[in-house]
């Protein structure tokens, strides 16, 4: 079926629409000729994306890159297709008056260190999830950006998709009614899911800064699959909860207007298959509780599953799979109870069954069937939502309006994070201690 923008296609019982894209960067506060000047602090995989990103949208520049490893820096260049200053040292970029924001896409245990100078320096911040590594990382974040009274937003693009944000609206619009169990996973079943990363050939501590990436963490001679395969060790990443947890929390929390942390998380699961000296679980399944509703939540390296967020309500289920967003009504209509009846005497049976149908008139004739009430949303061709996260950012870096995602937000949902891990790791509940800022269990 082929559909034009905006456009609704009736089919099969259902209708599919296209969602319009997105109108944030077309309203960006114009500032022609003077465009937000940025530098990337981290140009690994994600700070190349981002690069790459950036050059769609409008009124901003980078002006320098900084990351350990010399190929990262000519990658970052080759992305944005121009010469810029080059560094490894992040602190001279932060000494530039000509950087108005920084797009910080270090390691995770990197995320404190340069956000907190990038704060101190005057600088807005664009902020890789998890925002944290660890708890108090995450609220020594927070007060820097708002001591410093800066702009921040935490990089789980989800937040600024328009799908989502249809989400967001059909689950406000009450349609959903209570929702009180929510489901997400997200599974891959490839080596590439499970950040066996291949090591560039010829990388030495000559052309990596081995020192620098070590710091904050304990001192070992230069390794390369640590460098490149951070995500699975302990030290350095955050293992399924920092990586893909955090997207699914972000979404969750965005959906259903939750900025806040569960209060207790329960994780179970294993390292099942990618035995590779890794220090994180190939599976975690992780029970939370939400203030207005439970969590199960799971990542699952050994099967190709997909990214999934399914809302089960009173009136309604709401699903997100993948890039398609279905709303499905459930039957609120009034039903005739008939199951204890059948222990009943026929003539009370048929006494209650004549009383409830006279209570209980038939609904119009022209109702639809519920599966001709399913609707199913999807972006357009080519939909990118992190280009629409970047936009975000940098309109507010503009206007000075908080973002959604902020440095709260982002703290929230990385704390949900380390709940699961705390849990998985110690074999027992998590608990949010709030008012001491701590997880006990
Ligand atoms: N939003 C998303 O969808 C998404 C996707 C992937 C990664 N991420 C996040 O982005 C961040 C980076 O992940 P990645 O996959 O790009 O990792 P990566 O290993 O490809 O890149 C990280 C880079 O950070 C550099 N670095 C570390 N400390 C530094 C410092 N002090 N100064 C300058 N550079 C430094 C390293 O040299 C490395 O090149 C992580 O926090 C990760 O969780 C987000």
């Amino acid at each position: 079926m082929r559909v034009g923008a905006g456009a609704i296609a009736a089919g099969a019982g259902a209708k599919v629409t296209l969602l319009e894209p997105t109108t944030l960067l077309a309203t960006q506060t114009a500032a022609a000729g003077n465009p937000v000047r940025f530098a990337s602090i981290g140009t690994g995989v994600r700070g190349c994306e981002l690069l790459k990103a950036s050059l769609r949208v409008p009124d901003v520049e980078c002006v320098a890159v900084s990351d350990l490893w010399e190929g990262r820096l000519t990658a970052a260049q080759e992305t944005l297709k121009k010469q810029v200053a080059t560094t490894r040292n992040y602190k001279e970029i932060l000494e530039r008056k000509d950087v108005d924001a920084v797009i910080v896409a270090v390691t995770d245990h990197q995320h404190r260190r340069v956000v907190v100078d990038a704060c101190n320096a005057g600088k807005d911040v664009y902020c890789e999830k998890p925002l944290s590594h660890t708890v108090e990382d995450g609220f020594a974040m927070v007060a820097a950006v708002q001591k410093n009274n800066r702009i921040m937003q935490v990089g789980s693009q989800r937040v600024s998709s328009i799908l989502y944000e249809k989400a967001r609206e059909i689950y406000s619009s009450g349609r959903l009614g209570q929702v009180c169990c929510i489901d997400a996973y997200w599974d891959r079943n490839s080596a590439s899911g499970a950040w066996v990363y291949p090591i560039p050939p010829g990388v030495n501590d000559q052309n990596i800064d081995w020192t620098a990436f070590l710091t904050g963490a304990p001192s070992i001679p230069f390794d390369p699959v640590r460098f490149f395969r951070w995500r699975c060790f302990t030290d350095y990443g955050s293992g399924l909860g920092g990586d893909l947890f955090v997207h699914l929390i972000s979404g969750i929390m965005f959906i259903t207007g939750t900025n806040a942390v569960a209060s207790r998380a329960q994780s179970t699961g294993g390292l099942f298959r990618w035995k590779d000296g890794r220090q994180f679980p190939d599976l975690i399944q992780t029970y939370y509780d939400y203030p207005n509703f439970r969590v199960a939540m799971r990542c699952n390296l050994n099967n190709d599953g997909g990214e999934f967020i399914g809302f089960y309500g009173t009136e309604g289920t709401m699903i997100i799979k993948d890039a398609t967003l279905t709303f499905s009504p459930q039957n609120t209509l009034p039903e005739m109870e008939s199951y204890s009846t059948k222990g009943w005497p026929e003539d009370l049976r048929k006494q209650y069954e004549a009383d409830w149908e006279k209570e209980h008139p038939l609904p119009a004739p022209f109702a639809l069937k519920l599966t001709e009430r399913v609707e199913t949303y999807v972006p357009p061709p080519g939909y990118n939502d992190t280009v629409d996260h970047e936009g975000n950012f940098f309109n507010a870096v503009r206007t000075r309006k908080l973002l959604v995602e902020n440095e709260v937000f982002g703290n929230n949902a990385a704390l949900g994070c380390h709940l699961a891990n705390y849990s998985y790791f110690n074999k027992r509940p998590a608990i949010w201690d709030a008012s001491a800022r701590k997880i006990t269990g």
